[in-house]
């Protein structure tokens, strides 16, 4: 009698797609049989083969955290060939960076496209000192967190309807029907703009958000309806300035009437109303509604998490923390360098384009120990805060308001007791910097 090899299927195989039965053969070949394509002879690639960094390439929307990985491992000092752009991917090397405001400079923009070109003089986030100290200092009140903390009734109002709006649909995307929405409703009572005008608004920012995956620049359009938003923010500047001159109260904390009032003590220039209110009406909209997706997906990933919040809303804020590490809303920012400066032994020339990659600095092994496991019982301590909302001079002004939004949604979308899924296939915006969804189909099933 024959001997079978010791490892030989006794029972036929059966592929597990089509169900038909397949010949009887040894297991431990059957993956390298002879119909797959694995080479015969293992070639080692160059070391930089699977070392390739371009924000704009689909690889790194769908998935930059390998990416990422490498290049903090193996090149955290990078410079992107076909961007012609250097690359810090190290925690470290990403909040040296952010507080060198002295050799790295924004004033020749914060972003690789010129995003931000178009907003002109008042453009906070693309100055630098003293410029950029007299325009934070002109908004400084807006964000006080008094002011800020004060706002969380109206926003627990407006996620309750959006929520109820949501459950009465057929067929529900909770970027469109959620997140903007709700980002939108903050957004227009901290600046000062009229809620009637957010369909406008929201048709506007849609179209500054669109770019092309893999090619670098803002569309025409994009850059037409970004123009279209400071022509709209100077009418309604123009608006208050004649409110105001007709006797009506210039201390409201909005940033429209906080900044014409800086202008009127000749702190903020006439022509920079306009890049100011352009800047921080923004910035209020695209990451905080991207952190609201992000973390739509996080409960969509791990439903057992939603339930533990809901049993233990004390963790709530911790929660979002975690998001905001896992699934950065801003990818990255850059700067300009005024003379070399030395990352990591390597030595990058003066007058050159740098990216910091927060979304790989917030992943960094060096400081968050297993940093690919999202895990809500992180110590974020001093030395290991996320670093999504920037540091030194630039850091975000909006974090508490973002961090407030996020919060209050969390806990009214839990509120409900339903089971929320992600039903459908979502789609990113393409906007590289931000990482967030355009699009994400939900259902909302009622728990058991
Ligand atoms: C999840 C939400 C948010 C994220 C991830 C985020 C991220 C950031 C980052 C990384 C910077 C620094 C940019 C740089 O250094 O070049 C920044 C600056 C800024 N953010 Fe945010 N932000 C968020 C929400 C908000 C909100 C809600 C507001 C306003 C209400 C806001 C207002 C600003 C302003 C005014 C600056 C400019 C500060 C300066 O240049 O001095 N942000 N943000």
């Amino acid at each position: 009698m024959s001997q079978e090899p010791e490892n030989y299927s006794s029972t036929p195989a059966v592929c597990p797609y089509s169900g038909a039965t397949l010949p009887r053969q040894s297991v431990s070949n059957f993956e390298a049989s002879e119909t797959t394509t694995v080479a015969s002879k293992i070639i080692a690639p160059p070391a930089d083969a699977n070392i390739f960094y371009d924000p704009l390439t689909f690889a790194d929307y769908d998935h930059p955290y390998d990416v990422y990985r490498q290049l903090r491992d193996s090149a955290p000092v990078y410079f992107s060939p076909r961007l012609g752009v250097w690359v810090l991917s190290r925690y470290e090397d990403v909040q040296a960076a952010f507080k060198n405001h002295e050799q790295m400079i924004s004033s020749k923009g914060n972003d690789i496209d010129g995003t931000h070109d178009s907003y002109g003089k008042g453009n906070l986030v693309a100055q630098d000192p003293p410029r950029h100290t007299a325009l934070r200092q002109a908004v400084r009140r807006v964000f006080a967190l008094r002011e800020i903390l004060s706002k969380e009734d109206g926003l627990r109002e407006v996620a309750r309807e959006l929520i109820r709006d949501m459950k009465s649909k057929d067929s529900v995307d909770f970027a469109s029907d959620f997140a903007l929405p709700f980002a939108f409703s903050a957004s227009t009572s901290l600046v000062g703009l009229p809620k009637k005008d957010i369909p406008f608004l929201l048709e506007h920012l849609v179209r500054s958000m669109e770019r092309s995956v893999g090619e670098l620049g803002v569309p025409e359009d994009a850059a037409v309806s970004n123009e279209e938003a400071e022509v709209y923010i100077q009418e309604v500047v123009d608006q208050r300035l004649a409110e105001i001159a007709e006797g009506d109260d210039i201390n409201r904390s909005d940033v429209i009437t906080q900044v014409v009032a800086a202008s009127e003590k000749g702190k903020v220039d006439a022509d920079e109303i306009v890049g100011l209110t352009h800047l921080i009406y923004s910035a209020s909209i695209d990451a905080p509604s991207a952190l609201l997706t992000n973390i739509m997906y996080v409960f969509d990933k791990f439903p057992n998490m939603v339930k533990f919040l809901r049993e233990t809303p004390s963790m709530i804020p911790q929660f979002v923390e975690e998001v905001l590490r896992y699934e950065t809303p801003g990818q990255n920012v850059s700067r300009q360098t005024t003379e070399e400066v030395t990352f990591q032994g390597i030595t990058i020339p003066a007058d050159s384009r740098v990216m910091l990659l927060q979304g790989s600095a917030n992943r960094d092994e060096r400081v968050f120990e297993n940093p690919d496991i999202f895990d809500i019982t992180r110590d974020f301590t001093k030395a290991s805060k996320i670093i999504s909302f920037g540091d030194g001079i630039h850091a975000c002004m909006g974090a508490p308001l973002a961090r407030l939004m996020a919060k209050v949604a969390v806990e009214e979308l839990i509120a409900q007791g339903d089971e929320i899924r992600i039903v459908g296939f979502p789609q990113r915006w393409a906007k590289q910097l931000v990482r967030g969804f355009s699009f994400q189909p939900i259902k909302f099933y009622p728990a058991n």
